[in-house]
């Protein structure tokens, strides 16, 4: 009799934590959809953004020479959510930033990344004269041009794919699935804005992805990081820290960190790293700030080749041993360089910060 009895009892058990496990899974997907229909928290730079391209629900969207197809109530709230992700990804804007942003900060290992870092202007950067920043990463621009062949692997990649890339090596962390509601809303977002910008599927604009700035663009006469160290001095050190770690304000960056644990990976395409020259094109195209297009070709490829020299997390790729020597020259670095700071301030040198924009 007894055999019965625990075999019915272990059967139980089973059903049980079945049971429960089915309950857990109904809550997470009502407390998803209550999300879902909730109302958005702008942050304030997506509030102004939003409200200046006219985003409302309605039958039909007057785009800026033709009307489109309009939103509904639940598409506004996650063009609005996408804007939010770009512009505070890790929610330091946001009262509840975990649920707010989808807890978009777990596929992220630092704590003060946004897309807005490299994507600025929440992905759509304007020049002086209020035009589209070419070479800015534009993600308007991007969209249309989505399912584009990938110049550095050759396959056609999604949009979504595109953004995974980004979450892993842009930002040093982890893919989300295809069809999470973090990458959904970004490209809800992105699919927006060019809709509001008047953009054409399939063409290209000059502020889609970065503009390379190859060998062939400079005199020629080779990338010295010497050179660039001191242009990073007297450039960017003002904004980007001495030792290009970035400045942060409370919990979000201010300035972001261009190496050290909180940078992109070795794997990231803003790497400086063999025949990839994004990183030059992105400075000459997107810095300082308000100086845009000041430095010329050669500055640009010297302050990226010494900043691929500053240690930064490695890529998922580069294996256990690179991994370690990154992890000891990033906590090694920092103390070292202040060091021979405070040596060059004593012998007179100060650091020639070149008045930062501030
Ligand atoms: C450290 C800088 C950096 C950060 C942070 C970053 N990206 Fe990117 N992103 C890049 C670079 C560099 C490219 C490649 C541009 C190119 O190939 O011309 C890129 C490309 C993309 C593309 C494809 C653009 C195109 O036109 O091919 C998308 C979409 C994208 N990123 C989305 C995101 C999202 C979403 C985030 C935030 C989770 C993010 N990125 C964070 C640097 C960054
Ligand atoms: C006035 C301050 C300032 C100066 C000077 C400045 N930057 Fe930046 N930089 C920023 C800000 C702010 C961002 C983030 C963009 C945003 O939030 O709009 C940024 C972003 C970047 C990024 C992309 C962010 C990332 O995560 O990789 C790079 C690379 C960069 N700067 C390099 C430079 C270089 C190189 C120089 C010198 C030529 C420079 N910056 C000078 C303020 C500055």
């Amino acid at each position: 009799m007894a055999r019965p009895a625990t075999m019915a009892l272990k059967i139980a058990a089973i059903i049980g934590a079945a049971a429960a496990l089915y309950a857990l899974a109904l809550h997470e997907h009502t407390a998803r959809d209550l999300q879902r229909d909730a109302t958005v928290d702008l942050t304030p730079a997506c509030a102004e953004k939003l409200a200046g391209l006219g985003l409302a629900s309605g039958e039909r969207f007057l785009a800026a020479s033709r009307p489109a197809r309009g939103y509904s109530n639940e598409d506004v709230r996650a063009i609005q959510r996408g804007c939010n992700l770009v512009n505070d990804l890790q929610g330091h804007f946001a009262r509840d930033g975990a649920a707010a942003r989808w807890n978009a900060a777990r596929f992220v290992r630092g704590s003060l990344t946004t897309c807005d870092h490299c994507h600025q202007g929440i992905g759509d950067k304007r020049d002086a004269t209020g035009r589209p920043q070419a070479g800015s990463n534009s993600l308007a621009a991007s969209w249309v041009m989505a399912d584009m062949y990938d110049r550095f692997t050759g396959l056609l990649l999604s949009y979504e794919l595109r953004q995974m890339q980004c979450f892993i090596n842009s930002s040093n962390g982890f893919k989300p699935n295809a069809a999470d509601d973090v990458l959904r809303d970004v490209t809800a977002y992105s699919r927006f804005l060019s809709a509001a910008l008047d953009l054409r599927v399939g063409e290209r604009y000059p502020e889609q992805g970065i503009d390379e700035i190859a060998a062939s663009a400079t005199l020629k006469r080779g990338d010295d990081y010497i050179r660039g160290a001191h242009l990073y001095r007297s450039h960017c050190a003002a904004c980007h820290g001495a030792d290009a770690s970035g400045m942060a304000t409370g919990e979000k960056a201010r300035y972001p960190a261009l190496a050290g644990p909180q940078s992109f990976s070795t794997d990231s395409r803003m790497n400086f790293a063999m025949v990839n020259s994004v990183m030059p094109g992105f400075i000459c195209r997107n810095m300082p700030p308000g100086r845009e297009g000041s430095l010329a070709n050669q500055d640009c490829r010297d302050i990226a080749y010494y900043l691929s020299t500053l240690p930064r997390p490695a890529g998922d790729k580069e294996g256990p041993l690179t991994a370690a020597w990154q992890q000891i020259m990033m906590t090694a670095m920092p103390p070292l360089t202040r060091y021979a700071d405070s040596l060059r301030k004593e012998n007179g040198h100060a650091l020639e910060g070149n008045g930062a924009a501030d």
